[in-house]
């Protein structure tokens, strides 16, 4: 079986992530979603998330893509992930481009697949606010 794994917030899902996801999958049989812990947002990321870790957790869970959902709670972790879940494919979208290649001495493929255009969750956050 192979095994694919991507990380990422996914905070108020969307369209881009949903192709992410499907991209993702696509490259294998099961696919696991890093998905970053509220600490780790805050800490490392910089980032306030709208919905809780459980709550982007659960919204995952439903979707058809996504075989398993893991905590990310510290860069470093990637690097034993690949080994603990025994993973061939890690993902992620191209704003990462060049980030993660060290992956690949650690025997497992990396790929950078395209971001969707004009979505991600800052822009739904700045609209809504607009709207206001
Ligand atoms: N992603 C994508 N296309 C988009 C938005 C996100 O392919 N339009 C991908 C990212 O490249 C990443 C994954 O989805 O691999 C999770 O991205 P995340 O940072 O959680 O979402 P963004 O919408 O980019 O969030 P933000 O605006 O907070 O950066």
């Amino acid at each position: 079986m192979k095994k694919v794994i991507t990380y990422g917030t996914f905070d108020l899902l969307h369209y881009g992530h949903i192709r992410l996801l499907e991209r993702a999958r696509a490259l294998g049989d099961y696919l696991i979603v890093g998905l970053s812990s509220d600490e780790f947002n805050e800490k490392e990321k910089h980032k306030v998330t709208f919905q809780s870790y459980e709550e982007r957790k659960k919204l995952l869970e439903a979707i058809r893509y996504v075989d398993e959902i893991i905590p990310e709670e510290s860069w470093e972790q990637k690097k034993e992930d690949v080994h603990k879940y025994d993973i061939d494919v890690f993902v992620i979208g191209d704003d990462w481009k060049g980030h993660f290649d060290f992956l690949e001495k650690e025997g497992v493929e990396v790929v950078y697949l395209e971001r969707t255009p004009e979505i991600s969750t800052t822009l739904i956050k700045e609209n809504l606010h607009g709207n206001k």
